[in-house]
């Protein structure tokens, strides 16, 4: 693959979409091309399942869990594959590691099954670079509330099945995402997700700028 993978990870309201966003139009605006995936989503597929995984709607854990699996699945070979072949710099906000995050230590599904499904799913293509937006789940919940006061939400929209639920589940999926960027620090990259949008910003473009100029200088326009 000539291409660069890079993926955002954290809980709720760590910024990833954010970060996500403005480092797509940073690589832009230098010449790069960028391409923004979400999980689930960015597929025709990914788009349906997400809508019925973020719903309050009845699914069990392990049906959960396939189904994410399922949006991987078809994301990686839809969108990241073709576009790494081709050069390009994939961003991806959420990738497998939310679901060992989400379905292993916040649901307590066996982390070696959730290896082997991701390993299965995603045909053992992972991100070069994997930024974990760190942030304590109270000030990530209460920047969620906050922003769907402001774009006034209508009431039953709010909170989705993950926001909804206790202060343990969001404390464990914290610990699940911090135990595997420390286990694979040559893949993995912690950043304080209390600091301003700024300065996230500036560190993610620190860390990423020099895997991009290393591996994808054939993907430069400039
Ligand atoms: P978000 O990306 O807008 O935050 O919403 C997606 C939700 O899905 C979020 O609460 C995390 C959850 N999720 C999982 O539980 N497992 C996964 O594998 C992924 C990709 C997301």
């Amino acid at each position: 693959m000539s291409g660069v993978f890079i993926a955002f990870e954290g809980g709720e309201g760590a910024g990833k979409s954010t970060q996500a966003r403005l480092l797509v139009s940073h690589l832009s605006a230098l010449g790069y091309h960028a391409v923004p995936v979400r999980e689930p989503g960015s597929t025709e597929l990914g788009n349906y399942l997400r809508e019925y995984l973020v719903s309050d709607r009845p699914v069990t854990i392990l049906a959960e869990l396939l189904m994410f699996e399922a949006s991987r699945a078809e994301l990686i070979s839809e969108q990241v594959r073709p576009h790494l072949s081709e050069g390009a710099i994939v961003v991806a906000d959420r990738f497998a590691g939310s679901t060992i995050a989400y379905q292993g230590y916040g649901r307590g599904i066996e982390l070696d099954q959730i290896r082997w499904l991701n390993d299965f799913a995603t045909g053992e293509l992972y991100p070069d670079l994997t930024i974990l937006l760190n942030i304590d789940p109270l000030v990530g919940l209460e920047r969620v509330n906050s922003r769907q006061l402001q774009l006034a939400l209508p009431i039953g929209d709010t909170p989705d099945r993950f926001e909804e639920e206790i202060l343990s589940f969001h404390d464990d999926v914290r610990r699940g995402f911090l135990k595997q960027a420390e286990s694979d620090p040559d893949h993995w990259h912690i950043v304080d997700g209390h600091r301003s949008i700024s300065q996230v910003s500036a560190v993610v473009r620190a860390v990423t700028e020099p895997l991009v100029m290393s591996k994808n200088m054939a993907g430069s326009v400039s």
